[in-house]
């Protein structure tokens, strides 16, 4: 923490840093760093972000590549990959096509990166991946590749609720990843961040615009909510940090809260009602609503999001201290993220925020 911050005044005072003393282990090349703090700098790390198309992917490219970090982006969709050219200087986002089944693509990806973050993950399955593809041996291959590619650091994102025992398909496969992740790069950083929140969130969006799902378990389940930037940032200050290889950083949000009170939270900073005339249904009635859901080809909620919606978030402590970053709580930034769902007469109306209610765990 305490070479972090020295790292940081050594940057910001135009000086050579902590990381110019490290070499690449497969070239044995020095990382230099040079260039003045910012856009147009080279801080000498190349970064491969697999997953960085997503909601959490392009927060933090953006972030690396204002460190003037070069960051390889790959993508499988040539349109998600668009909007990540201006986050970098010239040259410094190469894009390239990437399929999670093909190790040679992959092995392309990171043949000059010193740092790989995988952050490839799905809450729900599809026809070609289910979630053991994603999460396991898509998970897997990438951190083989990466070892025997002699990439230094691999930075894997995994998910706070990550359960070997857990009733849920999705928490299962992420604990499982993460085991196979370790086996295949020892060294690797497992980041377990919990429900992320920001403009293209499923939280805040899903709870304006379909208030009836967050009803299952009548609003009880509980959960910590997180801000997509912290995380971003979280994992942005493991570039220059090597001391944390081989840990598992949890980050979960700095409050407990229910989707009971997530629903009053809404309806108080959107001002339109969150309540609805479609009764409370039970779990077997849930989940076979989302098993009908299923035949259509767009993505609905999934029989195990309804098993999600019954399990509260692992009470694991954050490890946000040693990232250097104190998490932000939902309230003050609710209404940034929430203002669309407003009328043109609401538009700029003040909000009174709801009473938290004490918990009390299940
Ligand atoms: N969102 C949350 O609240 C949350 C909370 C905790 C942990 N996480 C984990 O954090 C990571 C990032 O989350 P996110 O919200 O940014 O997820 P996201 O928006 O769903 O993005 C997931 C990324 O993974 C890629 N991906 C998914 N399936 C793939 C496949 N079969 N082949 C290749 N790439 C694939 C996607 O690529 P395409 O764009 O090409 O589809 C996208 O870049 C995930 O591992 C997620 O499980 C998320």
């Amino acid at each position: 923490m305490l070479l972090l911050r020295v790292q940081r005044s050594l940057v910001s005072s135009g000086k050579r840093a902590y990381h110019d003393l490290q070499t690449l282990p497969s070239t044995n090349k020095p990382v230099v760093s040079y260039g003045p703090p910012g856009y147009s700098a080279v801080s000498g790390h190349t970064v491969t972000i697999f997953g960085c198309t997503g909601f959490l992917g392009r927060y933090l490219a953006s972030k690396i590549a204002k460190m003037g970090t070069q960051v390889i982006i790959p993508y499988r969709d040539e349109d998600e990959a668009r909007i990540f050219k201006p986050m970098g200087d010239l040259g410094q986002i190469v894009r390239m096509e990437w399929d999670i089944r093909n190790e040679e693509q992959i092995a392309e990806c990171l043949r000059h990166s010193d740092i790989v973050f995988n952050l490839a993950g799905r809450d729900f399955e599809t026809k070609n991946f289910d979630f053991e593809s994603v999460h396991v041996s898509g998970a897997e291959r990438i951190a083989s590749v990466a070892a025997r590619s002699g990439v230094s650091r691999f930075v894997h994102v995994s998910h706070l609720n990550a359960s070997a025992t857990s009733e849920s398909k999705f928490y299962q496969t992420k604990a499982l990843g993460e085991e196979r992740v370790k086996a295949a790069f020892p060294n690797a950083t497992i980041v377990r961040p919990g429900s992320m929140f920001g403009y293209e969130d499923k939280l805040l969006n899903s709870l304006a615009m379909s208030p009836w799902w967050w009803k299952l378990n009548s609003g009880k389940t509980q959960i910590r909510p997180v801000h997509v930037l912290d995380v971003a940032q979280a994992l942005a200050n493991l570039v220059p940090e090597s001391s944390l290889s081989s840990r598992t950083l949890s980050l979960p949000g700095p409050s407990t809260l229910t989707y009971d009170y997530l629903l009053d939270l809404v309806s108080a900073v959107t001002l339109r009602s969150t309540h609805s005339y479609v009764p409370a249904m039970p779990q077997g009635v849930a989940t076979a609503v989302a098993k009908l859901s299923q035949s259509v080809w767009w993505p609905l909620m999934s029989p195990d999001e309804v098993t999600r919606r019954y399990l509260n978030d692992s009470e694991t402590v954050g490890d946000w201290e040693e990232l250097g970053i104190t998490p932000s709580e939902i309230e003050p930034l609710a209404l940034k993220y929430l203002r669309r769902y407003r009328s043109a007469e609401t538009y700029t109306e003040p909000v009174e925020f709801p009473a938290r209610p004490s918990l009390t765990t299940a």
